[in-house]
């Protein structure tokens, strides 16, 4: 009698344990095939964070990025004329293209102020677009030609007794 109630208990526990390894292997498997038919699942936290990264990151769009307003391009303040972009891409990534604008020089002297930028600070060979630039700072922001005031009109002039 006492084997048998042994053999009972005996026979249960086995049960048991049988059962909690089927209860695992259950859930792992279900786990597995939500996985499966649901790959981006894992993946969803990282996705949203980049999405809440995207719409507070502050950077323009491309089309922004060059805009023109009224004749400006917007970002640097210079005159949107042939070259344009030219002058952009190749003059204003050391300094402000206000340095660039404020200069009004003539070919002759932008050329110079090149060379001297090429020589000593590191300016790079500017090939063909070196008439393109000169170009268009000549035409859009010209010397201005008075050395001195204009002569004076319409002047009633006295007569000297
Ligand atoms: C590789 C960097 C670099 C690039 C690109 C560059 N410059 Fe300069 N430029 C300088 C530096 C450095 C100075 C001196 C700035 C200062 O004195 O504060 C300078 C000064 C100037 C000055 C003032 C010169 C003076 O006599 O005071 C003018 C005008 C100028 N640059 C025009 C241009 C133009 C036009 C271009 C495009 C062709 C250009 N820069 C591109 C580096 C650069």
């Amino acid at each position: 009698m006492e084997d048998q109630t042994k053999f009972k208990l005996q026979v249960k526990a086995i049960y048991r344990l049988l059962l909690g390894i089927f209860g695992l292997f259950a859930i792992a498997a279900f786990t597995i095939l939500v996985i499966l038919l649901n790959p981006n699942m894992l993946k969803k936290s990282n996705s949203q964070i980049e999405e809440i990264a995207v719409e507070y990151t502050a950077v323009p769009s491309e089309e922004d990025f060059d805009k023109i307003e009224n004749g400006i391009h917007v970002r640097t303040g210079l005159v949107d004329a042939e070259g344009l972009m030219t002058v952009v891409n190749n003059c204003t990534n050391c300094h402000s293209a206000k340095l660039v604008t404020q200069n009004k020089m003539n070919k002759e002297r932008w050329i110079s102020t090149i060379r001297w930028m090429q020589e000593t600070q590191n300016l790079w060979d500017l090939g063909p677009n070196e008439d393109i630039i000169i170009n268009y700072l000549v035409t859009n922001y010209p010397p201005t030609k008075k050395g001195r005031r204009e002569n004076l009109k319409n002047i009633e002039w006295y007569t000297l007794n």
